[in-house]
């Protein structure tokens, strides 16, 4: 049994302990589905607020869905279509803190209001995937969100 509870004091500590609980979950696993399902279930378990907490994969080009948690979700997306197409295409992070004021925004969920989307990119600087938080409060990510999921990106970087 795996049992992750995780009681931080801040969001610092709580993105640190998270960080360390992923490496655990991961390490010595090659299979990168195993890997985002699991990962998925953790921040879900962990992260307040969150509609939905999951990945789509860069597959040949195509964003198509991957493990996550939350209600069933569109299955492929173009790059530069919605916040996810824009990470993918941009290699950038996208927080997003009403999507309603996206141009394109993909509603997977009516109940999304922000979003965070973290391009996870191999060695190579090639996308291997997004990684794809949906929260129905407006402006639910902030700066230290985007940092603590940018490392936990680079933890699955690794491993996917
Ligand atoms: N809203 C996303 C689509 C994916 S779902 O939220 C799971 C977007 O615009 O990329």
């Amino acid at each position: 049994m795996y049992d992750f509870r995780i009681d931080a004091a801040d969001k610092a500590e709580m993105y640190r302990d998270l960080g360390e609980a992923l490496e655990a979950l991961v390490a010595g696993e090659p299979d990168g589905v195993a890997n985002m399902a699991n990962a998925a279930a953790l921040i879900w378990e962990t992260l307040p607020d969150l509609n939905w907490a999951g990945f789509y994969r860069n597959v040949g080009g195509e964003l198509v869905l991957g493990p996550f948690q939350g209600r069933p979700a569109c299955i492929r997306i173009a790059f530069g279509q919605g916040v996810c197409g824009a990470a993918a295409a941009s290699l950038q992070v996208q927080r997003v803190d009403d999507v309603h004021a996206f141009e394109g925004h993909i509603t997977c969920d009516a109940a999304s209001v922000s979003e965070l989307v973290v391009p996870i990119v191999g060695a190579d600087g090639e996308l291997i995937a997004v990684l794809d938080l949906d929260s129905p409060i407006a402006a639910r990510f902030d700066a230290e969100d985007e940092a603590g999921c940018v490392a936990l990106g680079a933890i699955l970087a690794r491993v996917l």
